[in-house]
């Protein structure tokens, strides 16, 4: 056992954190201290004495060199918080981000009026989209598709850590190829980074989100062409589709999507105001 409580640790790793220009340095700490003790929140502010293990002051001193060195927090830790639930990341596997929790709101008020809904998340990698919508429905099953077997073995243990494995399957395929049915929503998150502007991305990024999940093609779009030539087939007469929009596209995807058939009803905003999440549905009468 060392002097060293986890107090101490995580304000002096803090204080490290800032001094070498990281955006969230305090918050970081904390997470970093919580992943090499297990404390959970409440047990970092109602025993702030705690001492460290010699053992987690070593796993500690690592996980500070990685975060040093650019790596993010959910990947030095292989979890990331989404929808208020934990999901294993790896390096097969994008980064869950806050701002796609706007998706997550929109289809829970559109199948609000659904009993026993069909959800089909395409590109689904960790997961976090369908399954953050199967805890909130009980009464949903849903199918996850990526073209990834790293990223489909990450999101099917994420489905099993949160009791959800009896009502989702997935699968590996391009987009919709090979599904039978029809659903009441479906829900992506495409690739949409333009090719050219991978390299300019932040290092965090860059570096360790998987380029499967960010490539978009030449002008970013590649991913919704296949997905509005697609959706109509698999889509229900009532049901709805809900796709991720990268900063600025609204209107070029709107641009995809209407002409493929599909009416657009809405574009969403995300909690800083930035246009997020398109709702389409096939139309109607
Ligand atoms: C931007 S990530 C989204 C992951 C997750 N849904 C999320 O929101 O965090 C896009 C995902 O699409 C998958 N993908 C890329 N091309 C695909 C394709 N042709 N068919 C199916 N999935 C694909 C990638 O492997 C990646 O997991």
């Amino acid at each position: 056992m060392t002097l060293t409580t986890r107090d101490h640790a995580m304000r002096m790793l803090g204080v490290r954190l800032r001094a070498a220009g990281l955006s969230t340095p305090e918050l970081d700490a904390r997470l970093l201290v919580q992943g090499v003790t297990g404390a959970s929140d409440i047990e970092m502010l109602r025993e702030p004495g705690t001492r460290m293990s010699d053992e987690e002051e070593a796993r500690l001193a690592v996980f500070e060199r990685r975060r040093l060195a650019g790596e993010p927090v959910s990947r030095i830790l292989g979890m990331r918080e989404f929808w208020g639930l934990p999901f294993a990341v790896t390096p097969a596997t994008l980064d869950p981000r806050p701002d796609s929790e706007t998706l997550v709101e929109t289809a829970l008020a559109l199948l609000r009026e659904t009993a026993e809904p069909r959800i089909l998340d395409l590109g689904t990698g960790t997961g976090c989209l369908l399954l953050s919508l199967l805890h909130e429905r009980a009464d949903a099953q849903g199918t996850g598709i990526d073209i990834s077997d790293e990223a489909l073995a990450v999101a099917a243990s994420n489905a099993a850590r949160l009791d959800l494995s009896a009502r989702v399957s997935f699968r590996r395929g391009n987009w919709t190829d090979g599904i039978g049915g029809r659903f009441d929503l479906v829900i992506s998150n495409p690739p949409y980074i333009r090719r050219g502007d991978i390299e300019a991305l932040e290092r965090e990024v860059r570096e360790h989100d998987p380029l499967l999940a960010l490539d978009g093609g030449e002008d970013g779009l590649d991913a919704y062409r296949a997905l509005a030539a697609a959706i109509p087939d698999v889509l229900t007469q009532t049901g709805h589709a809900v796709i991720e929009l990268g900063e600025g596209q609204g209107e070029a995807v709107r641009a995809i999507f209407e002409p493929a058939g599909m009416a657009v009803l809405r574009i969403v905003p995300d909690l800083a105001g930035i246009p997020r999440a398109l709702v389409a549905a096939l139309p109607r009468g």
